[in-house]
């Protein structure tokens, strides 16, 4: 490999939240995995574009239109890789991905409605629905198979959507924490239900670029032309390790809708933003991107033979994509709170509680975030297994 993965970095006084922040309530020597955010250094054109911007020494009032390689950026990174021809004018830069779903929730439902998810799902679409913006979170939950693997239930999406206060379907693809990477098909069978229903789908595409290795994304701007019901969002922030410098951009094709969430979103990137954009999708960092995968596909697969080995009682899919793993521990025979209790406590590894992203039927699973050097993720399992010798 031409990057280094495996060296591992501090990142304690660098205003970390995954350190910095839990340090101040956790015993010293805890391992965080309990958030999507990256330990991997991110791509050395990031970095040079980041002295480059410093170096300036003046970071006054700056914008994404003041230079063209920001959208060219962008069109060029969605159109290579996935085909989807975007233009210039349907790019509305959001510092945040999740700042400018709220943007668009807030819009396009009122005070009450029902918004539609499937859990388990990432748990801040709930905070975002019910907390930030006091509307209702509506539960399509997903179906597991018999072979572990999560679908949506296309009949109970489509009964939800046919009933009035429902506004918005608010879909995960890549669906973060189990993984799946939604086809052609089922993406088709989304909008033809939002459709039909004339209910606004917003889809979050922030975890786009991470895959296991064969497996094709599909953007949902290519399933069809009709744009008049779908908004798209993403950012820089998983990808390229950057979430920090919040950069995310909304992709609103229809010009009416475009119209109505523009003033929303706090659309005012940093320098430190913007160079990272253009440096990110411009084609400097490509290959890092590739060898990052590989490395990410390398963890997923050590975590899910080490639970085969290990704790054969876990029940854990291979994710399609993200680099979220989704652990089921109820074969264990023990309470929520007692996983909970031997995992952070005992063995001072901090995932996050499966009912974060599942509050009716996660009580037994965790998502752990896998992003992290090779050692690291080797240590967190191995004293996940000492605090469960005793299941057999
Ligand atoms: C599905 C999903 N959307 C949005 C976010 C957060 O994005 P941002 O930090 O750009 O608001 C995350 C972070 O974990 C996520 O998993």
């Amino acid at each position: 490999m031409k990057y280094d993965f495996d060296t591992v970095r501090s990142r304690y006084n660098t205003f970390s939240m995954k350190y910095d922040g839990m340090g101040k309530r956790l015993k010293p020597g805890f391992i965080p995995l309990f958030v999507a955010d990256m330990d991997l250094k991110c791509p050395p054109a990031i970095i040079e574009a980041m002295h480059k911007v410093a170096d300036h020494e003046i970071y006054g009032y700056s914008g994404s239109f003041a230079d063209d390689r920001y959208n060219q950026s962008i069109i060029r990174w969605f159109g290579d890789k996935y085909g989807f021809k975007i233009e210039p004018d349907w790019i509305l830069p959001s510092a945040g991905t999740c700042s400018a779903i709220n943007a668009a929730i807030r819009e396009f439902s009122n005070v009450g409605d029902g918004v539609i998810i499937c859990r388990p799902v990432y748990g801040h679409f709930t905070g975002m629905i019910e907390g930030d913006c006091h509307r209702k979170a509506v539960d399509c939950h997903l179906i597991k198979d018999e072979n572990g693997n999560f679908h949506m239930d296309f009949d109970k999406l489509d009964k939800l959507c046919s009933e009035p206060n429902n506004r918005i379907f608010l879909l995960c693809s890549p669906h973060n924490p189990v993984g799946r990477v939604w086809t052609r098909e089922e993406l088709e069978k989304v909008v033809a239900i939002t459709k039909k229903h004339n209910v606004m789908l917003l889809v979050d595409e922030i975890h786009c670029d991470i895959r296991r290795a064969g497996i094709d994304f599909i953007p949902v701007g290519t399933v069809t032309n009709d744009y008049s019901n779908i908004c798209i969002f993403g950012g820089l922030g998983k990808t390229f390790n950057t979430a920090g410098l919040m950069c995310s951009n909304a992709i609103v094709p229809d010009e009416f809708l475009r119209a109505r969430i523009r003033n929303e979103l706090s659309g005012g990137l940093s320098p430190f933003a913007i160079a990272a954009c253009i440096t990110a999708y411009g084609g400097e960092c490509d290959e890092w991107v590739d060898e990052m995968n590989k490395y990410i596909d390398g963890n997923i697969d050590y975590a899910i033979d080490f639970c085969r080995k290990n704790l054969p009682w876990v029940e854990v899919g291979r994710p399609e994509g993200t680099y979220c793993l989704w652990l089921d521990f109820a074969g264990s025979g023990l309470s929520g709170e007692e996983i909970h209790r031997r995992i952070y406590e005992d063995a001072n590894v901090i995932l996050q509680d499966g009912t974060v992203h599942d509050p009716e039927f996660g009580a037994t699973c965790q998502r752990m975030c896998t992003p992290v050097a090779r050692s690291v993720l080797v240590e967190a399992m191995e004293r996940i297994a000492k605090v469960f010798t005793d299941i057999k």
